[in-house]
């Protein structure tokens, strides 16, 4: 989830899975459902479970009742992959007590390893990439009558812009909406590309309509996802949409209605998406804007197209226009081909500049395919790597440490998410820059926005009361 706690550990954001229910929904036949990866992820799930009610499944968070176990995957880095592999070898023990159980693997790790899937895991029935999960009813018709089935075929036209996602593990408050599918950047070590394809943007007017409904369901925030939300591109032969002028049509739907967005890319992130931010309150004073590393050299072999000095720009650009207070966090891989020491001080150093109030840290897996695994070579040792990263952790962890000190005495306006995960008679929200921040819960209610001063805090989370 975006940056909803500090997230310092290696892996923690991005590859745990979660067990997506909606049990309202009525079918004769029970869909468990399980995602990993990012958010796009979970977005294409509720995806998948509209297309599957159709067809008569309802979702189910009890495995043993499942007639379909779907797992939607990830495969950013190697041990998204592994984690993968583990549940399917767990799961075969429940094909062998219930027979007629059909197991599938949809998402990234599906297009990335295609039919080879089935060679290697013999107890997946069904191989589903991201832009083929309209065909799920033929496909499972094939496999109820025995077969096994694969569609991962890419197209440039898919963005489900007309499929209403079921809402699935939603607080009824927040919600996620994909603008836009695949990425055209070939960044050298990422395999995105690979398995979700080119990008295309989705029609506005289906964002809006369904941004407006939400709202009108009671929901508070919508966060719009992209790989790279700044490419956003749309026209008709009357209209024509950048990011900035999406923002915009979403926040003015209601100023009760806040707007999230991710992920923002160095290179293209706007002057006038910056202003357009500046101009709405609803719309939050958080960007996340992976850096990758603070060496341009390195930057240069990841194929990032920018530099140190370009990134820091940017970063000064959003303070000058948003001012100090508009959160900024970052992604950033340890142990690239050919890092050096150097290289490695200039990412801590990059970060000692910006002081960013959260992280994403990871360190480099290499990706069959990928151009870095066909031209460069991964020499860093994995000591090296897991020590580098763990010096990038820790950074991290001191920088937010002094960003939430500088929260200490001041007031922000919350949206309440639901109780807080330690105590039933606390609240836990979010402030305008993406803090969590928890409080007890007075006389209020989940979707409630609230004024919270901020008296304390720990590593990852501000406290704070309600001020009337
Ligand atoms: N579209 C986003 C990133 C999506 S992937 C962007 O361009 O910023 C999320 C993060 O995973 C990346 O930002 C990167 O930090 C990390 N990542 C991607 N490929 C990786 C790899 N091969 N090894 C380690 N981390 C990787
Ligand atoms: Fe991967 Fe780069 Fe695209 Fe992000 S922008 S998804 S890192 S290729
Ligand atoms: Fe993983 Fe695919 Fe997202 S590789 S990070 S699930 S786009």
């Amino acid at each position: 989830m975006v940056a909803q706690n500090i997230l310092l550990k290696e892996e923690e954001n991005i590859d745990e899975a979660k067990v997506s229910v909606n049990e309202h929904v009525i079918g004769t036949k029970k869909l468990y459902i399980e995602s990993y990866g990012c958010q796009m992820n979970f977005a294409d799930s509720e995806v998948v479970a509209s297309i599957l009610r159709t067809n008569g499944y309802s979702t189910t968070s009890n495995l043993e009742e499942a007639d379909l176990v779907l797992l939607n995957t990830c495969a950013i880095r190697d041990n998204a992959e592994q984690k993968v592999r583990t549940r399917l070898s767990s799961l075969n023990k429940n094909k062998k007590s219930n027979p007629n159980l059909k197991i599938g693997v949809l998402g990234c790790m599906a297009e990335r390893l295609k039919t080879k899937f089935l060679e290697e895991e013999k107890m997946v029935d069904l191989v589903v990439g991201p832009d083929a999960y309209r065909d799920l009813p033929n496909l499972l018709e094939e496999v109820e009558s025995g077969h096994k089935a694969v569609n991962v075929f890419l197209s440039r036209e898919e963005t489900y812009a007309d499929i209403s996602p079921i809402r699935l593990d939603s607080n009824g408050v927040s919600a996620f909406i994909s603008i836009m599918r695949g990425c055209d950047n070939m960044c050298s070590f990422c395999v995105v590309p690979y398995t979700r394809g080119r990008e295309r943007s989705r029609d506005p007017h289906s964002i809006y309509n369904e941004a407006l409904e939400l709202f009108e369901k009671g929901y508070k925030e919508v966060t719009l996802l992209g790989q790279n939300v700044d490419s956003y591109k749309w026209s008709s032969e009357t209209e024509k949409y950048n990011f900035a002028n999406l923002l915009e049509k979403v926040a003015l739907i209601s100023p009760e209605l806040r707007v999230r967005f991710s992920t923002s890319h160095p290179k293209d992130i706007t002057d006038e998406v910056l202003y357009t931010i500046k101009k709405y309150d609803n719309i939050c004073n958080y960007i996340h804007l992976p850096a990758q590393s603070g060496s341009s050299r390195i930057l240069g072999l990841m194929n990032r197209t920018y530099t140190r000095e370009w990134y820091l720009e940017r970063i000064h650009k959003i303070r000058e226009i948003l001012g100090e207070d508009c959160g900024v966090s970052h992604d950033m891989i340890a142990g690239f081909c050919t890092e050096t020491e150097e290289d490695h001080q200039q990412t801590l150093s990059l970060m000692d500049e910006v002081v960013f109030d959260y992280g994403y840290m990871f360190f480099y897996s290499e990706r069959p395919g990928t151009p870095a695994a066909k031209n460069l070579k991964d020499d860093v040792s994995l000591e090296d790597k897991k020590r580098r990263v763990n010096e990038i952790i820790d950074k991290q962890r001191q920088h937010s440490a002094i960003k939430n000190q500088m929260s200490i005495g001041k007031v922000f306006r919350v949206l309440i998410e639901g109780e807080s995960k330690k105590s039933k008679a606390d609240f836990a929200g979010r402030n305008d820059q993406s803090k969590v921040i928890v409080f007890p819960r007075k006389a209020y209610k989940k979707g409630d926005y609230v004024n919270v001063l901020v008296n304390s805090c720990t590593s990852g989370t501000l406290i704070g009361e309600i001020v009337d």
